[in-house]
């Protein structure tokens, strides 16, 4: 940790104050989807009932073009159940394997919708990619809120932090609510390792800094998951760890690997692995805040495939 990195001091502040004042500890649930390997949290302050919902799932059948509800009827159910009210749905960053559910969340729940402001740098390169037309605003206005690092946020009287982690995509963005750092797509459990850094905006170097300073945060903060996909030898889906625990054992960025080291196993890596089954409809959604392309002329959205260009 450097002298000058606020935000990672702001972090490790709260964490502390968790270990002498427990109500300062947040409540999590974390909702797996099996169809996307994604776990949505939904983080809360037991004494004011504010909560934050993290990385939503819209469920969708590429085959049929069907869209539905199961897994964010989930997250509705378990909030009206413990009476909570949303002040914010998170994404981490713009999920190239899930689509967000955040407007169908929204419009029932509340709350602000909030992602990193290199979001705008995503949607750039992929409304290129997609030769998106010029309704297709590139400012991040989509969202109600574009997170810098060192930002905070409030569930009652638990602080939230967000961090700034690129390397996977430009706008990658980690959040620390109490003593619970939420982490997106940097790092997995310990025996499945680390994030992909390959699609246009990622970089392997970048992704090995963000994962260190994360790392950085005190040994027992909890740490949890975007995604789990069981280890070899493993059972059970996992998706909550400790700082602790990564630095020790993870398989990719465990402490004494170095910065070489990582970028050269995750470039290997990167290079033999396929494009996520729903890369295409996932992009096209979440830079548009989870909104469908707006409909044509017969009511109907349609998803565009570039076909050899990605
Ligand atoms: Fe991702």
């Amino acid at each position: 940790m450097t002298e000058t990195d606020q935000a990672l001091h702001a972090a490790t502040a709260q964490i502390k104050a968790v270990r002498s004042d427990k109500s300062l500890r947040p409540t999590i649930a974390g909702f797996f989807d099996e169809a996307t390997n994604t776990v949505t949290y939904v983080v809360h302050d037991a004494a004011s009932r504010e909560a934050a919902i993290i990385d939503s799932v819209l469920d969708y059948d590429a085959a049929s073009g069907r869209t539905g509800h199961a897994s964010a009827d989930r997250i509705v159910e378990y909030v009206g159940d413990s009476a909570l009210s949303v002040k914010w749905i998170i994404e981490t960053h713009a999920h190239a394997d899930h689509l967000s559910a955040a407007p169908y969340l929204q419009e029932r729940l509340g709350g602000k919708l909030g992602i990193g402001r290199e979001i705008t740098r995503v949607q750039d390169e992929f409304g290129k990619v997609f030769n998106a037309g010029t309704d297709f605003q590139r400012d991040g206005s989509q969202f109600d809120r574009l997170f810098d690092d060192g930002d905070t946020l409030e569930l009652g009287a638990i602080r939230g932090t967000v961090l700034h982690v690129p390397g996977h995509t430009p706008a990658d963005m980690a959040f620390v609510f109490g003593d619970a750092s939420f982490v997106g797509d940097t790092i997995f459990m310990p025996d499945y390792g680390t994030a992909r850094a390959d699609f246009p905006g990622g970089d392997a170097a970048q992704l090995f800094r963000s994962i260190r300073r994360l790392l950085s945060l005190p040994g027992d903060t909890r740490v949890f998951l975007c995604h789990d996909y069981k280890a070899p030898g493993r059972d059970e889906f996992a998706w909550e760890t400790t700082v602790e625990l990564q630095r020790t054992g993870n398989v990719h960025v465990r402490d004494g690997v170095t910065e070489e080291e990582f970028v050269a196993m995750r470039t290997d890596r990167d290079s033999k692995l396929g494009m996520p089954k729903l890369i295409l409809p996932s992009i096209q959604v979440n830079i548009r805040g989870g909104h469908l392309p707006e409909p044509e002329g017969n009511g109907v959205s349609y998803i565009k495939i570039p076909v050899n260009a990605l």
